[in-house]
This record gives C-alpha cells, sequence and structure tokens, in this order.
C-alpha cells in the first residue's frame, strides 16, 4: 500500500490567508483527499512559518510578545482553512520544541559534513531600533536610475537588483533614522559541495516539473551555487543556535524543517514512528509549494536533507500565482480578499471548483475572473451535475431506489470506465482534465433524464416502474460524479451520501451502482451564485493599501503598559449624544508652522465632506492616510484655531508620549456609517 506524506508550504504567521494562498492549499487538500479515498494511507501536515524580522517588528509595533502574535494569528489560521475545508491531519508551527530539535539534529549533521562556514556580512543597521534591517525595512533612492522611495533590494522603475548598501540617502522604514553600515559574523551553508548531487536530483527523476529542472539548470546550476547564509545576530526573533550564541537561524533554515516538526507532532499522537516517514525508501513524500519559494524547495531543502540522511522529496508540485481578473491581487481595487470576507458571504465550494476547473500540472499562473467563476458554478455545477439529482430525487423518494440496476443504454459502465482517466488526471494534478470527463459524463446523463423525461411518466400511474427505474438511473449516475467530485467538494458528497443513505467513502463505490436504498429528503444541495455577493466581497475588501505608517511608531516591546485610571461612567444617553461616524481621508497635508497637525480632508459619505485638524504629525506620513478608513467624532462644535477651523475629531488610542494609533472599521464599513 502506497504511504504518502504531503505538505503545502508553511504560511507566514505575520498575515492573514488571502485567496491566493487558498490556491495551494485547495490544491493541495484535493490531491490528499483523493489519495485518501483511492485507499491510501495520507498524511496532510503543514504548520504556521512564524519566525524572521517582520514578525519581530510586528510584534515591538503592537506592543506584545511574539508567541502571542503567532499563537493569535494561528486560530485565524486555523478558522480559515477550517472555513474551506482544508483539512490537515496535524497543524503544527516553526516555533516549537519538535522543529527545534530537528533543526538541531540537521544543523550537526552540516557541521560533521564541514559544510558551514564563517563570514563577515556588512548590513545596513538601525541604531535606533537597535537591529540589523531586512531589505525591505530600508528605503532609498536607486543606485542605478535615482527614482526615490525605493526597497532595499530592488527598484520597481529600473528593474535593478542591488545591495540594501548601495542605496543612495537609505532611510529606515523602522524609525526613519539613517542606518549605518555594520559588519556581522554570519554562518553560511557551502552548498556548491553538493553541486553534482542537486544536479542529478533536480535533472533526473522526475522529481520537478520539466520546466522547473529547466529553470534551474538554466539559472543556478550552470555556475557554482553561492553559499547560503542561514544565520542572523539578535535581534532575531527565532531559534538561537546552540553552538553560535547570539546568532539565530535564518527563518528560512528552519522553515522546511517545520514539516518534519509537524510530522513527529503527528506521529507522537499516533503512535508512528518518524523514520518510518523521512528515512523509509516505503513512503512518499510530496510538497507541494508556490513558483516564488521554488528556489528553497529545490536546492537548499534537498541539499539539507541529503547531508542528514533523510529521505528526499518523491515530488515538489509547482502552481503558479493567482491574478484577479487579468491583475495582480489589489487592495484599492477590493482583489486582495482575505478568506475570512470571502467566507462571510460566498459558498467556499464555489472556489474550491473554481480553482479545480483551472489547476493543471503546470507552473503557469492562473487568474480569477469573476463572470466565470458565476458562469462556470452556474453552468457545471448547479446547472449540470446538482440539476441531474434535482430532476429525479423528489419523484424518486417515495419509492427508493429500484432493486435491480435497469438499462441505461450503458451509461453507468461508460462513467465507470472512465474513472480510470479522471483517476490519472487527478493523480498528476491536471484536475481541469479530470473535471472535463466528469462534465462529459454528466451531459449524458442529462440527456438521458431529458429523453426519459420522469416529469411525464409522473402524470402516468401505469408507468410507475419505469419511474422508478429512470430515477434509479438518474441517482445513480449522479452519484458516480459526486464520487469522483467529492476531492474537489467534500461537502457536496456528504450530503449526497445522506440523501441515499450512503455515505461516500470510497473510490470504489463509482464503480457499482447502489441500489435498493431508501431516498431521502431533496434539499438544494448548491445555490446558483449570487453576483451581487461577489460584489459584496470585492466591497468588503476595497481598502487602501494598509497604511506602513505604524513602522514609524517608536518601539519599545517591554515598555509596561500605563493603567490610566477609567472615567466616571456615564449614561447611555450621555454615549449616545457622541456621533461617531466612518470616514474616508480624502486629503492629507503638512499645516506649515504647526508641530504636530495635519490637515485632514475627510468624507462622511457623498458630498459630506470635513475639515479635520489631527495631532498626529510625525507618526503618519501624510502620504499614508490618504484614502484610509478613520473614524470621526462628526457632532463636536466647530473649533476655530489658528490654522483654520476644525469640523470634528477623528478617534486614536495612546498612551501619551507621542504614540498614537488611529482607529480604523473592519474591512466592509462605508464612509457615513454610524459608529454605534
Ligand atoms: N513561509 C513561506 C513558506 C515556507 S515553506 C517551508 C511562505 N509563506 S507565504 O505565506 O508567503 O506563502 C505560502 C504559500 O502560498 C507559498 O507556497 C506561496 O507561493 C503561496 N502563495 C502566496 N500568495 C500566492 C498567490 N497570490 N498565488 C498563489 N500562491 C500564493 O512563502
Ligand atoms: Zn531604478
Amino acid at each position: 500500500m502506497r504511504q504518502i506524506l504531503v505538505t503545502s508550504a508553511l504560511p507566514y504567521a505575520n498575515g492573514h490567508i488571502h485567496i491566493g494562498h487558498l490556491v495551494e492549499y485547495m490544491q493541495t487538500d484535493i490531491w490528499v483527499r483523493f489519495q485518501k479515498l483511492r485507499g491510501r494511507r495520507c498524511v496532510y501536515l503543514c504548520a504556521d512559518d512564524t519566525h524572521g524580522t517582520a514578525i519581530m517588528i510586528r510584534a515591538r509595533q503592537e506592543g506584545i510578545r511574539e508567541e502571542q502574535l503567532i499563537a493569535e494569528m494561528r486560530e485565524a489560521h486555523m478558522a480559515d482553512f477550517a472555513g474551506f475545508q482544508i483539512a490537515f491531519d496535524n497543524y503544527g508551527s516553526t516555533n516549537s520544541p519538535e522543529t527545534r530539535a530537528m533543526c538541531e539534529e540537521i544543523w550537526a549533521s552540516l557541521r560533521r559534513a564541514e559544510l558551514v562556514v564563517e563570514q563577515e556580512v556588512v548590513q545596513l543597521y538601525d541604531t535606533a531600533a537597535g537591529t540589523f534591517l531586512a531589505d525591505r525595512f530600508v528605503k532609498g533612492s536607486c543606485p542605478k536610475c535615482q527614482s526615490p522611495n525605493q526597497y532595499g533590494d530592488s527598484c520597481d522603475r529600473c528593474g535593478a537588483h542591488y545591495s540594501p548598501a548601495d542605496l543612495i540617502d537609505p532611510v529606515s522604514t523602522l524609525s526613519g533614522s539613517k542606518p549605518e553600515l555594520r559588519k556581522a559574523d554570519h554562518l553560511f551553508v557551502h552548498i556548491e559541495k553538493l553541486h553534482d548531487f542537486l544536479e542529478d536530483w533536480t535533472q533526473h527523476g522526475e522529481h520537478l516539473q520539466p520546466e522547473v529542472a529547466n529553470y534551474l539548470a538554466g539559472h543556478f546550476l550552470c555556475e557554482p551555487l553561492h553559499d547560503w547564509d542561514v544565520s542572523r545576530p539578535a535581534p532575531y526573533f527565532g531559534f538561537e543556535i546552540p553552538d553560535s550564541p547570539g546568532n539565530y537561524w535564518y527563518v528560512w533554515f528552519d522553515a522546511p524543517i517545520g514539516y518534519m516538526g509537524s510530522t513527529r507532532q503527528w506521529c507522537d499522537r499516533h503512535g508512528e514512528s518518524f523514520d518510518d516517514w523521512w528515512r523509509s525508501d516505503q513512503t512518499e513524500i510530496h510538497h507541494f509549494i508556490g513558483k516564488d519559494i521554488t528556489y528553497f524547495h529545490t536546492l537548499f531543502w534537498p541539499a539539507m536533507l541529503q547531508t542528514a540522511g533523510f529521505r528526499l522529496p518523491t515530488k515538489v508540485h509547482i502552481h503558479g500565482f493567482l491574478t484577479v481578473n487579468g491583475e495582480k491581487m489589489s487592495k484599492s481595487k477590493g482583489t486582495f480578499i482575505r478568506a475570512s470576507t470571502y467566507l462571510e458571504h460566498l459558498d467556499p465550494a464555489y472556489l474550491r471548483y473554481y480553482y479545480a476547473s483551472k489547476l493543471t500540472a503546470r507552473v503557469d499562473d492562473i487568474d480569477l475572473n469573476f463572470d466565470e467563476l458565476i458562469a462556470k458554478v452556474n453552468a457545471d455545477m448547479v446547472g449540470n451535475v446538482v440539476n441531474l439529482a434535482s430532476r429525479v430525487a423528489k419523484f424518486a423518494e417515495p419509492t427508493g431506489l429500484s432493486s435491480a440496476y435497469p438499462d441505461d443504454d450503458g451509461l453507468f459502465a461508460q462513467a465507470a470506465a472512465d474513472g480510470q482517466a479522471i483517476a490519472e488526471a487527478y493523480e498528476s494534478g491536471d484536475y481541469a482534465k479530470a473535471i472535463r470527463w466528469i462534465l462529459a459524463a454528466g451531459d449524458r446523463a442529462n440527456q438521458f433524464i431529458e429523453h426519459n423525461a420522469p416529469w411525464t411518466l409522473r402524470k402516468d400511474p401505469s408507468q410507475c416502474e419505469r419511474l422508478r427505474d429512470v430515477c434509479t438511473i438518474g441517482l445513480n449516475l449522479f452519484r458516480q460524479l459526486v464520487i469522483y467530485l467529492s476531492p474537489v467538494l467534500p461537502r457536496l458528497a456528504e450530503q449526497a451520501g445522506e440523501l441515499l443513505h450512503d455515505p461516500i467513502a470510497c473510490w470504489d463505490q463509482s464503480q457499482r451502482p447502489l441500489l435498493g436504498t431508501p431516498v431521502g429528503k431533496f434539499s438544494h444541495l448548491m445555490q446558483r451564485v449570487d453576483p451581487q455577493r461577489i460584489e459584496a466581497v470585492v466591497a468588503a475588501s476595497a481598502q487602501p493599501a494598509e497604511s506602513p505608517a505604524a513602522e514609524t511608531l517608536p518601539m519599545d516591546s517591554d515598555a509596561p503598559l500605563q493603567a490610566e485610571p477609567l472615567s466616571e461612567t456615564i449614561h447611555f444617553e450621555q454615549f449616545a449624544k457622541v456621533d461617531l461616524r466612518v470616514a474616508r481621508v480624502l486629503q492629507a497635508e503638512d499645516v506649515p508652522g504647526a508641530q504636530k497637525l495635519l490637515r485632514l480632508t475627510l468624507s462622511l459619505g457623498g458630498d459630506n465632506h470635513r475639515n479635520v485638524f489631527a495631532g498626529i504629525k510625525g507618526v503618519y506620513q501624510p502620504e499614508n492616510l490618504i484614502g484610509r478608513l478613520v473614524i470621526c467624532a462628526a457632532n463636536l462644535a466647530p473649533r476655530k484655531m489658528k490654522f483654520g477651523t476644525s469640523e470634528g475629531m477623528i478617534v486614536a488610542a495612546g498612551g501619551g508620549g507621542g504614540e498614537i494609533y488611529l482607529l480604523s472599521p473592519d474591512s466592509g464599513a462605508k464612509p457615513g456609517q454610524r459608529v454605534h
């Protein structure tokens, strides 16, 4: 029996799951469900990727410990995955004792193999924030084309790649200060020593899609491999390297080892042996990842596994990126859609079906087009598959299914034989092809029903046997399709199982008709997509790009929260007198001569505009405020100030001493809405 370990890439704990991520988690979940349906022993593992600078910085900004931040994000991630019916066998964390132990083991092997070398690295250091700066925390002018406001690694104007130390007038986005160059010793893995092994592993044995193997051959393996920098000096959120105090493993060192940490947790819970999965040739290991992280999974990861004596991945399945309506997901266009926002409005089955219908074994990007999603779901799922059941189930409810399978012109046998091609398509990752086969069978079945018109038979009492037979055929052909679709649409499979009093649990159920069982009451298995709900998702997601203003806030994660005593008790009527409204910042500008003030033009919906002065200069950059939502006390009497009249106040949290956090509503709120 095949024994298969499957992983999806570990999502970063510094952000929420969005519809781009879901391409991967759905792709993997479908493959795993398919394997389980086929009777294989298959384990699906994942975890949160918790280490690194970004998480450390975010925790500091929020004034909480990293552990709290990652615990909260873990809850959110797991809820999103459950909502989309992504069913992991274990969901771990890279910040776990199991992952740490594996890191130590692999590290010791790298040391023993004399692959670890020390080299001096010059990096930008922010003296105000007390940390080295990762590339994305530095901005400055491009050394090549001089365009201002570019990140530390590459220029989005001219495309040049450079080192952050080459930026002209670099500024730390953490503190706004000018970083200095500092030296530190880093530890590197000398993977060039494994060049021949990697050449062989990537180019032979079908571990990679052909286009991926070619890419590696043409971009990396054609020259000596660069040493890989795997350590970061303190402060860093991660695991301290045991034999190099004050240095931490770089997040990408421990991230893939998180696959093992998660496996260990699953093994401990199920009394399984870890080595049976990671050291045995009897097991297959399949990683599913996006194309952006190819490098780590196809060069460094096999190199580490090989050095430490673990088995190598059977296959790394690489998918492309999601675009929406032909463009990159965009916050301002409302196409950067969080999983949770989608779930508030739409059935997860729509997206599972739609992605499945577009996924192939190639690395191509996939485009989400909402009109196409509506058309596909309505035509293929509601109009074809579900329609089949809805045309016959109610007529079969009084009688149940016939006890012998009637003549159906060979339709059941034909679709049973198609099962082979459908299974091969799933196995190879070509879900689009599997679905084409399934829909073709659905078309044939619907024609049969059309032709035999059960709605006419029903009117003729002498045809009641025939009616029962036609319904038995219709429901069996329906069930066959649902079995084939069940990796994609597990909920539909459950409902079909309930309808026919026979749970769907294995692929072979598609090969034999179901006979003599009662038929339950038919309820709608899937609704047509309501385009207004899609509009609602887009509207709820449309937000100005998240303000990086917070990055300029003072950071002192250890400062105690000052407990400010509560004000005296008031009655609800008094509270209700304050008319708080959601408002959008239309304009924001410095007020010359004012030390703390920015002038904001707010929209409270329609043409209702307000001029408001806010004491947030230096904390928020005006250009970062434009477009964002704030909360405005809207019925305050206007106040004349030296620089003009202020027609309201915006609401912010802060403990004094320059700390200011503007409040904003959750996604979906509209300017003008009252805050109750
Ligand atoms: N933490 C790393 C992975 C470590 S694996 C040892 C990471 N995390 S991520 O949250 O940025 O991405 C998780 C997965 O989602 C990656 O495989 C990534 O390619 C995929 N996707 C993220 N955005 C995506 C799209 N817009 N479209 C398709 N897949 C995307 O990378
Ligand atoms: Zn440039």
